[in-house]
C-alpha cells in the first residue's frame, strides 16, 4: 500500500460460512459503491474465504483476508492453515494477533512478529492489532503494553516493509462489550503508535485502524479523529445492511470540504 486509505475492516470471528457469506455479499454489493481512497476489507472463517471473494469479484477497492494463518508455508501443523493456501482461494490480507488470538489461544508478540514477516515475503497485507487488557489499562500500563507488543515486529521488519503493514489499536476491554475507547482515548493511543513508529524511522504512511465495540453510532465520532484511519469491527459487520450503514456514516464524518479523505497526513 502506498498511502494511507480509509480502511473499514470487517472481522467475522467464527461467523458466516460459505452460503451466508454469498448471501452478505448479494445483499451488500448494491448497497455501497466503490470510492476512490477508500478500502473494504472482509475477514470471513477460513472456509469461506474462496465463496466471499468470487461474490466480490470485480471491485478494486474490496478485498478478503485470513483471520489467521502460521508462519510456515507447509508441514506437520495439525489444524493450522498456510499464507499460499489461504492466497489459493484469494486473501490478499491476513488479520495477525487479534486479541482473541493472543488470549484465548496464547499466541506472543513473537509469534505475531513472525507471521506478519510470513505475511510480507508472500505479499499479502498484515493486518496486525495491538491492543491493552483492562487491568493493564487500570494500572496504567497501557502504553507500556502497546510498546512493548510493537518491539518484536520492529525488530523483526525492514523499515521499507513497514508501508505495507496495516496496524489495529484495539483494546481488549472494548471488544465486542459494548464498551468503546472513547475518540480522545483512541487518538491518543494512536499518536503514541505513530510515535513509537517514528522513532523507529518508519514512514508515517502506515495506516493505524481502530477497533472494539465500534457501531453505527460511534463511528463517525471515532473518525472525525485524523489520527484515526478507520476502523476494524465485529459484531456490526455481520448484517450487510447494518455494515453498509455504518461505511456510509463513517465516510460522511471523515470527508473534508474538497472531497477526499482527511487522514492525518492530508
Ligand atoms: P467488536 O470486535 O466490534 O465486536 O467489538 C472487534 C474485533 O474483535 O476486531
Amino acid at each position: 500500500m502506498s498511502e494511507r486509505h480509509l480502511i473499514y475492516a470487517a472481522n467475522w470471528k467464527m461467523n458466516h460460512g460459505p452460503a451466508e457469506a454469498r448471501a452478505f455479499a448479494k445483499k451488500f454489493l448494491p448497497l455501497v459503491p466503490s470510492v476512490t481512497g477508500r478500502s473494504l476489507w472482509f475477514f470471513p472463517p477460513a472456509v469461506s474465504l474462496g465463496a466471499l471473494d468470487e461474490a466480490l469479484a470485480g471491485r478494486p477497492d474490496i478485498k478478503v483476508g485470513a483471520q489467521n494463518v502460521h508462519w510456515e508455508s507447509k508441514g506437520a501443523f495439525t489444524g493450522e492453515i498456510s499464507i499460499p493456501m489461504v492466497m489459493e482461494v484469494g486473501a490478499r490480507a491476513v488479520l495477525v494477533g487479534h486479541s482473541e488470538r493472543r488470549h484465548l489461544f496464547g499466541e506472543t508478540d513473537e509469534q505475531v512478529a513472525r507471521k506478519t514477516g510470513a505475511a510480507l515475503k508472500a505479499g499479502v497485507t498484515p493486518l496486525v492489532c495491538v491492543g491493552e487488557t483492562l487491568t493493564e489499562r487500570e494500572s496504567g500500563r497501557t502504553e507500556q503494553v502497546v510498546v512493548r507488543q510493537l518491539g518484536p515486529l520492529l525488530e523483526v521488519l525492514e523499515p521499507a516493509e513497514w508501508v505495507k503493514v496495516v496496524l489495529a489499536y484495539e483494546p481488549v476491554w472494548a471488544i465486542g462489550t459494548g464498551k468503546n475507547a472513547t475518540p480522545d482515548d483512541a487518538a491518543q493511543i494512536h499518536e503514541l503508535i505513530r510515535m513509537e513508529l517514528g522513532r523507529n524511522g518508519v514512514s508515517d504512511r502506515v495506516p493505524i485502524l481502530y477497533g472494539g465495540s465500534v457501531n453505527t453510532a460511534n463511528v463517525g465520532l471515532l473518525l472525525t479523529r485524523p489520527q484515526i484511519d478507520g476502523v476494524l469491527v465485529g459484531g456490526a459487520s455481520l448484517d450487510p445492511e447494518g455494515w453498509a450503514d455504518l461505511v456510509e456514516k463513517g465516510s460522511q464524518a471523515k470527508v473534508r470540504p474538497s472531497g477526499g479523505y482527511d487522514l492525518a497526513d492530508g
